[in-house]
């Protein structure tokens, strides 16, 4: 399983980027507001500024329209900016007409808001080249976000569909390992969720006693 990394803070993005370990970003309206983005121009330029820091890795770029016309010209748009733009598209029923229409023209896509497996099939046949089922939002709710990731892997599995499987809205280290075990093909984490992957208390211990016995050594 890939590692994207989900933010548009280009601080973060650099750090994952050195770090060897992401294979892309995803990006929302949310978080392009969190970072101050304001207005369509500077929108346009910090996605070009993420896509040129990433050096040809994937970049989850959103439609804003909710109309097939609306997300054509936004998605055709952002796909011109560079070639490794993803068009992310809202699972409804504009958005499938969207992801068919990128599809002939060679775009590639992510379809977002996915939480049922019927919403990954249609996204899966209109096209979408990632569907992002969200397992944050799902256990939000008091339901079993990865169990969803389980279901969609089964029938992407059983009907040979390549739609690859981008367990997205990651809270925690668990989500990634067991959306890793369970199929998902990538995961998009925060940051912080990454890094908490590295946690171990045997690490800091063992960490701890090799540079204590470090300083008893002649050098
Ligand atoms: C990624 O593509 C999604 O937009 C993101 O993972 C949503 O995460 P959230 O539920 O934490 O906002």
């Amino acid at each position: 399983m890939r590692f994207f990394i989900d933010t548009a803070n280009l601080a973060q993005i650099e750090e994952a980027m050195a770090m060897g370990i992401i294979s892309g970003v995803t990006t929302n309206p949310s978080l392009m507001a969190k970072e101050g983005i304001k207005g369509k121009a500077n929108v346009m330029n910090h996605y070009k500024t993420i896509a040129g820091l990433v050096d040809g890795r994937d970049v989850s770029a959103e439609v804003i329209a909710t109309d097939f016309e609306g997300m054509k010209k936004e998605g055709e748009a952002f796909a011109a900016i560079a070639d490794n733009i993803v068009v992310k598209v809202p699972l409804i029923k504009e958005g499938l007409k969207a992801l068919n229409y990128f599809r002939t023209k060679g775009i590639r896509t992510n379809c977002t808001l996915i939480f049922s497996a019927g919403q990954a099939l249609l996204a899966s046949n209109a096209g979408a080249n990632f569907v992002s089922p969200f397992i944050g939002r799902i256990d939000d709710i008091g339901w079993n976000g990865l169990s969803l990731i389980s279901e969609i892997y089964q029938i992407f599995e059983k009907q040979v569909l390549d739609t690859e499987i981008l367990a997205a809205s990651i809270r925690n280290p668990l989500h990634i390992v067991e959306s890793a075990k369970l199929g998902a093909d990538v995961a998009t984490c925060p940051l912080k969720s990454i890094e908490a992957l590295l946690n171990h208390p045997l690490t800091d211990k063992g960490l701890a006693k090799f540079l204590a016995d470090a300083e008893k050594l002649d050098t």
